[in-house]
């Protein structure tokens, strides 16, 4: 069996800035609650581009990063809630834009862990050896998705997109992961596609394709899972979180991560936080942070990493990982 390791990320945001202020001229709401609750101080939200342009940019910022080309990729896996069309899969649509004829591309859905799911998938085609080096994306355009009448959600989320470049050989960078699902509670968070209408149905009244949350639900679920995740990706790879250079949640509230740092006992500092400048990106979240941790040179090869996620399904999910990339 191969090993698989990170040798790129890449990410993209829309350059248009939303605050909580600009948010208070929408719906009932204000700079000092959003912040006090959630720890958001602004969002990129799109003024046109979608889903596959924002997964292009994070994509070709990786490929540089990587210094690899876009032939020499062999699998593509986009993580989305919010995909371009039904057909074709975003990550084909990313797959012609950057040229990598190569590949194999498809879409999962697993909401805000969709990279840690997308991570999982492609690591088990590298270590097979069936594919060589992985393209991973997590993309979302939520604006599009969103209520905005709604200020129990529409504050919360934002847009963007990050990549990370996998690559298969004797390396040993992806240590474990693991992740999994609860469809039991699948109605906490929800977001319907397109109603049932057809000859035989006439549909849905008040049929709402936005974003349903049970905000308070999420919040036990999150902190929950973060915590477990965390916990049992360290039992059993014999480590402590002292072994732990940074734990990277899914950036969904500054209040969650604290909650989590106070239940783990751990060091806040540990936990990277950029959801302050993004709200919550959903799939993209934990690949941008990833970025700007890489581009900010706060890892070094050999620091050991968590990576963990947690959202709509319900599902979660975390990643050990041992940084590889010298700069
Ligand atoms: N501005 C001002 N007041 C507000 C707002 C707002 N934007 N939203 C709600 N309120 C009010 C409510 O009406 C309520 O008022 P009341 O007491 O008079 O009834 C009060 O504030 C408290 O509201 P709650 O909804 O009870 O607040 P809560 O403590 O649950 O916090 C929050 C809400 C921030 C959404 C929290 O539940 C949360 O962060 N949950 C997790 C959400 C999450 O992470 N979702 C993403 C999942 S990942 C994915 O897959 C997409």
């Amino acid at each position: 069996m191969n090993e698989v390791q990170i040798i790129g990320t890449g990410s993209y945001a829309p350059l248009n800035i939303m605050t909580n202020n600009q948010l208070s001229e929408i719906v009932d709401t204000s700079d000092e609650w959003i912040f006090t609750m959630t720890g958001i101080k602004e969002r990129h939200i799109s003024t046109g581009e979608n889903t596959s342009d924002l997964a292009t940019k994070a994509a070709l910022s990786a490929l540089k990063d990587a210094n690899v080309k876009a032939e020499d990729i062999d699998l593509i896996i986009v993580a989305s809630t919010s995909p371009d069309q039904f057909v074709p899969a975003t990550a084909c649509l990313v797959q012609g834009n950057i040229g990598a004829d190569n590949a194999m591309a498809f879409d999962i859905s697993a909401a805000c862990s969709g990279f840690i799911f997308a991570l999982n998938i492609a690591m088990q085609f590298l270590k097979t050896g069936q594919h060589s080096r992985a393209l991973i994306i997590g993309a979302d355009v939520l604006s599009k998705i969103v209520d905005w009448t709604d200020r129990n959600t529409c504050i919360l989320f934002g847009d963007g997109a990050g990549a990370a470049i996998l690559e298969a050989g004797t390396k040993r960078g992806i240590i474990s992961i693991n992740s999994a699902s609860e469809g039991k509670k699948a109605r906490f968070l929800t977001c319907p596609t397109v109603d049932v209408k057809n000859t035989f149905t006439k549909g849905t009244e008040n049929f709402k394709a936005t974003i349903g949350m049970d905000g308070k639900e999420i919040f036990k679920f999150a902190v929950k899972t973060i915590a477990s995740s965390t916990n049992k990706i360290l039992m059993e790879n014999d480590l402590t979180l002292d072994d732990i250079k940074y734990v990277v949640c899914h950036q969904a509230n500054f209040r969650i991560i604290e909650f989590v740092v106070k239940k783990l006992k751990a060091d806040k500092d540990k936990f990277f936080v950029n959801l302050d400048r993004y709200g919550n990106t959903s799939a993209a979240s934990i690949a941008i942070a990833l970025d700007e941790m890489n581009k900010k040179n706060l890892l070094k090869a050999g620091d050991k990493i968590i990576l963990v996620g947690f959202g709509g399904g319900l599902t979660y999910g975390a990643s050990l990982i041992e940084w590889t990339i010298n700069k």
